[in-house]
């Protein structure tokens, strides 16, 4: 079995807290070309990485997973950014086989119901159009933080993904905090998704996001009905 932990010295340092993330990136861009491309939900995370891209090389490859069901305001800095970097991003949508089935057997709102309908709907609208969108990749980049849950405390910078073939899975932002992700924002007057200057720190689908409260855990407010262990897509998911 492929250990899940980078093999090169190299790419061990890079998990090291000297690291930046765009000398993660330039590491990145000369390893794997054009086999990488970055993961981008607009949330505050990806917009700095899409900002960090398109200063280091002209043409970055950034795929967005279009669930239909994100909110407008994400579509709407999808177009800042487009205009502001003149890049192209690569959509990838739910296949329109398995979303007929889904809405026509369970109604639109499934998700709500139990936590397998969840993890079903998105295994639909998300997990199953990732795979398509890492076809030919010898590596991803990802705006996790390891600050943003219990999940994902032991994040690595750079780390095998055997959920996608043995991948590289490159986080480059991993040990930032929430305060530096703005910083970078602001200073580089980053377009950034409208939902955040109305207590939304984490953006994901319309339905099953909502705003948290002062004091409230950033996650909060993505699939709040739920308890924090389970508050996984399913993305980021590891194969033991
Ligand atoms: S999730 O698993 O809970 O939905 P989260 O919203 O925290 O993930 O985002 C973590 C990272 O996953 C993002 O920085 C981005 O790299 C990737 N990601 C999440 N949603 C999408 C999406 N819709 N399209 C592309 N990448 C995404
Ligand atoms: Fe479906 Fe909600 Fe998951 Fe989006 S976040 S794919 S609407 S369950």
């Amino acid at each position: 079995m492929l250990p899940t932990t980078p093999t090169t010295e190299f790419e061990q340092s890079l998990n090291g807290e000297l690291a930046t993330p765009q000398e993660v990136l330039k590491w990145a861009l000369e390893e794997f070309g054009n086999d990488v491309s970055l993961a981008c939900s607009f949330g505050a995370e990806d917009v700095v990485l899409v900002d960090m891209l398109a200063k280091l090389t002209p043409n970055p490859r950034i795929f967005v997973l279009d669930t239909g069901r994100l909110h407008q305001e994400t579509y709407d800095v999808m177009d800042l950014c487009r205009a502001r970097y003149n890049t192209r991003f690569e959509i990838f949508t739910p296949d329109g086989t398995d979303l007929q089935s889904l809405l026509s057997e369970k109604g639109p709102n499934s998700f709500f119901a139990s936590i397998s309908n969840r993890k079903e709907c998105c295994h639909i609208r998300k997990v199953e159009p990732l795979k398509r969108a890492l076809v030919g990749h010898r590596a991803w980049i990802t705006g996790l933080r390891r600050e943003q849950s219990v999940t994902r405390k032991h994040l690595p910078k750079v780390e095998i993904d055997l959920e996608h073939g043995g991948i590289k899975k490159i986080s480059p932002l991993a040990d930032w905090s929430e305060l530096q992700v703005w910083n970078y924002i602001k200073v580089n007057q980053v377009p950034y998704n409208a939902l955040h200057d109305s207590g939304f720190p984490s953006i994901g689908c319309a339905p099953c996001t909502r705003a948290v409260k002062p004091g409230e855990d950033i996650r909060a407010g993505r699939w709040w009905w739920e308890s924090p262990e389970h508050k996984e897509c399913g993305l980021h998911s590891r194969k033991a």
